[in-house]
């Protein structure tokens, strides 16, 4: 069985792009593997969080987790902070990466682009993911195409480190990307991707939205004036967003897709991938007040905390002897 890990940010509005890039093959990748999902709210705190907003947070990323279908009794769910290894590998994993090939990283450029200072947590998180990644002997880590960049350094550190300390010190992980959806843009500007954090709220739909604000954002994205429904990124960045998404929930082809579209306008395409996306997003919305609240989760949580501590206890024993750490 191969181990798994990955983690989202509890900051708030989970959206289709993280469903359909990452938090779909967590569901699909329990059947067959050994799972762990973490709600990595150690990361959130790289830029400022209100502490009692990202305590709830934190328990909406972990119900939305079981309400798309992660089963607690399959894979292994926590909170990152619960689990001391992690900021603990997190030092000794800083201590092996150069500060370029951190400033190199395009996510520090973006979101330090413009400021006269930021935060040195901003700099060293993604040696903090490595350290999630490691901390697991992890073999395979679903994420969207933007991590991209930060599996390949927590390969390189793996790497590193083995050369240095001991083959085996660190299993080398491999990332894994959607082939449709790895990378689902805003929908009011086709060509950056959907993120949390945009201020327009017509430019992502979260899953916990309701159907009003569904329809108004899918009716309003943003399109071309060609009038053709078919898939060409270049030239229909939105439309090509739009069948993706429309694709990856129905279970339709894109090519069939252009078929049955055809000779069709972009309002009767819009309408329908309204439907179909009310219609994905309601059991799950369903689940998610069934459990929000509920001593289950709390309870989930903190036995998902148990088990990967004690995974994590033995690599850190296995890490710090490597070192020479401790006595
Ligand atoms: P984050 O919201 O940054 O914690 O991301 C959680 C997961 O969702 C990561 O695996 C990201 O790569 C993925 N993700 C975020 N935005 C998108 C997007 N627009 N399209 C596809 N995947 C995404
Ligand atoms: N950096 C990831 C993001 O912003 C979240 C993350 C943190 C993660 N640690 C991880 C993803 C470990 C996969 C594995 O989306």
């Amino acid at each position: 069985m191969k181990r798994v890990f990955s983690g989202v940010q509890p900051t708030g509005n989970i959206h289709l792009g993280n469903y359909l890039g990452a938090l779909r093959q967590f569901v699909e990748l329990q059947e067959d593997n050994e799972c762990i999902y973490c709600i990595v709210d150690e990361h959130a705190i790289t830029v400022p969080q209100d502490p009692k907003e990202l305590k709830q947070h934190i328990l909406d990323v972990a119900a939305l987790y079981l309400a798309i279908g992660i089963n607690p009794e399959k894979a292994i769910v926590f909170v990152q902070s619960q689990v001391s290894g992690h900021a603990e590998l997190g030092w000794i994993l800083n201590c092996c990466a150069n500060t370029g090939e951190l400033f190199r990283m395009t996510q520090f450029k973006a979101k330090s682009q413009g400021k006269e200072s930021v935060g040195a947590g901003l700099l060293t998180y993604p040696v903090l993911m490595a350290a999630d990644i490691l901390l697991y002997d992890s073999d395979i880590v679903p994420v969207g195409n933007d991590q991209k960049q930060h599996i390949e350094l927590t390969r390189d550190l793996a790497i590193r480190v083995n050369h240095k300390y001991g083959k085996d010190t660190f299993v080398v992980p491999e990332g894994r990307f959607m082939k449709a959806g790895a990378r689902i843009m805003a929908l009011d500007d086709p060509t950056s991707k959907m993120s949390k954090s945009a201020e327009n709220i017509h430019s992502r739909i979260s899953l916990l939205d309701d159907e009003k604000k569904i329809k108004k954002s899918i009716m309003k994205a943003t399109t071309d004036s060609e009038g053709t429904i078919r898939f060409d990124i270049e030239n229909k960045p939105g439309v090509s967003n739009l069948l993706t998404i429309y694709s990856v929930l129905s279970g339709i082809s894109v090519e069939d897709l252009e078929k049955q579209y055809e000779g069709k306008g972009y309002g009767d395409f819009k309408k329908d991938l309204v439907e179909v996306t009310i219609g994905a997003l309601a059991p799950i919305k369903e689940k998610y007040n069934e459990i929000r609240n509920s001593q289950y989760l709390i309870d989930t949580l903190n036995d998902g905390a148990e088990r990967a501590d004690e995974i994590a206890q033995n690599t850190m024993k296995r890490v710090r002897d490597h070192f020479g750490l401790g006595l």
